[in-house]
């Protein structure tokens, strides 16, 4: 008996898709709670990972990374934020607008928001550059905080203030590397903020370029010109351990928190 051949280009297909088969292993996740986010990540960030979120200014670094923290909050989690660009005063005072953010989840300990000065004072480090031995002192006393509360969600924000003070790429690298290892093993996920001043194709995604490479996943957050009219798109660019759209999305800052829609069709390219 002869078999046409759509018969046969359907069998074939259907041994390539059985030999793909269903996943043997797939790493545990840690919800955002973003709205959109898991689904772009096809059900989370994995645990444990450190991922860049990569912006320009204004474009909603500090309110998507609060509000990963919020989300973490409602299940009890015991969340950290390390405020290197503002004081912690005014940033509480500027997110606590949001109808998402609960002043309550600060003073249950469960938020926890750490000046970068102050923790720069406590361990003495008051130069203007810092060597390999202050940068190990640093990762000691944020994995100290880690463990100390049990913090399993952590954001430093941004990273770019603390990355000015190292004083060459490779101890970036290893200020960087060495971090996420010892947040990892403590089962902490992490989102480290970069300020960037173009979230173009051309650009890093990243201020310094050396982050990229090290860390687990890579989330960009930028602006495009629409008719005059400033847009705000996320897109996800590397997530190891999981697939996941590398499609951008409008987001919205909306007092609920970020919003998510789909910009498949617009076809523009962004500054
Ligand atoms: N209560 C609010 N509701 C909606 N949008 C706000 C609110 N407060 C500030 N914004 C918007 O958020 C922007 C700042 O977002 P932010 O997350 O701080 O950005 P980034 O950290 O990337 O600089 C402001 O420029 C403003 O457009
Ligand atoms: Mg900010």
């Amino acid at each position: 008996m002869l078999y046409s051949n759509e018969l046969l280009a359907e069998v074939g297909r259907w041994v390539f898709v059985s030999m793909l088969g269903t996943p043997q292993y797939t790493r545990d996740r840690c919800i955002t709670g973003i709205h959109g986010l898991d689904e772009i990540t096809r059900g989370g960030i994995p645990y444990g990972a450190t991922v860049l979120v990569g912006g320009t200014c204004g474009s909603g670094k500090t309110t998507l990374t609060m509000e990963f923290l919020v989300h973490g909050a409602q299940m009890g989690e015991a969340c950290a934020y390390f405020a290197a660009t503002e004081p912690s005063v005014k940033l509480l005072e500027n997110i606590r607008q949001y109808t998402f953010f609960d002043m309550e989840m600060v003073d249950k300990g469960l938020i926890n928001v750490f000046d970068m000065d102050v923790v720069y004072s406590w361990l003495g480090l008051t130069k203007a550059t810092f060597d390999r031995d202050d940068i190990n002192s640093l990762v000691k006393a944020i994995t100290d905080i880690v463990n100390t509360i049990g913090v399993t969600r952590l954001v430093i924000d941004s990273v770019t203030t603390l990355c000015y003070k190292i004083p060459n790429d490779q101890l970036i690298r290893d200020f960087l590397f060495t971090l996420g290892k010892t947040l990892a093993t403590q089962g902490c996920t992490s989102f480290l903020v970069a300020e960037i001043t173009s979230a173009g194709a051309k650009a890093h995604w990243s201020s310094f370029g050396v982050e990229e490479a090290i860390l687990d996943g890579i989330m960009v957050l930028g602006d495009i010109d629409r008719m005059g009219h400033l847009l705000r798109f996320l897109q996800v660019v590397k997530m190891r351990g999981t697939d996941h759209s590398r499609a951008k999305y409008a987001i919205e800052l909306t007092p609920m928190g970020v919003m998510m829609t789909p910009m498949l069709k617009w076809g523009v390219d962004s500054d």
